[in-house]
């Protein structure tokens, strides 16, 4: 496919259960979305993510969103530690501080998905943090 047809829209159709069909029009009308292709094209890319995400050696974009109490000891220490150890996928991140002991912080980051879940396990095994939310983006 020569580069500049790269996003040509191509019309194919696809065979479903009609019952399927219809949960799936339910929701997406009550999400008030009225443009079918959209919707389909919305959830093929987040099973792109998703795959890439599965996938060792796939590029993908990702936001981990960890929440903290920064007053336990040393986590603070072992938190800035993994970022260094991985800052070759940290393109930057954002400190929100929720209460007085409370921290979010927002890293967003691009590279192999293998690195970035070995720096997303490296975050959870850091005692004291509440919680790791992953979420891969498809650029498509
Ligand atoms: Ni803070």
């Amino acid at each position: 496919m020569p580069p500049d047809d790269k996003d040509r829209l191509i019309r194919f159709s696809i065979t479903v259960p009609e019952k399927l069909l219809c949960e799936f029009e339910k929701c997406y009308y009550s999400d008030e979305r009225d443009n079918r292709s959209e919707a389909v094209r919305f959830l093929m890319r987040e099973y792109i993510a998703g795959e890439r995400w599965k996938c060792s050696n796939g590029e993908i974009f990702a936001t981990i969103t960890i929440v903290y109490d920064h007053h336990l000891p040393e986590l603070t220490r072992k938190l800035t530690l993994a970022q260094h150890d991985n800052g070759d996928v940290i393109i930057c991140s954002t400190h929100v501080h929720i209460n007085h002991e409370t921290c979010l912080e927002c890293i967003i980051t691009k590279g192999l998905s293998n690195q970035i879940q070995i720096f997303t396990e490296a975050l959870k095994n850091i005692r004291g943090i509440k919680s790791v939310n992953v979420n891969v983006s498809s650029e498509i």
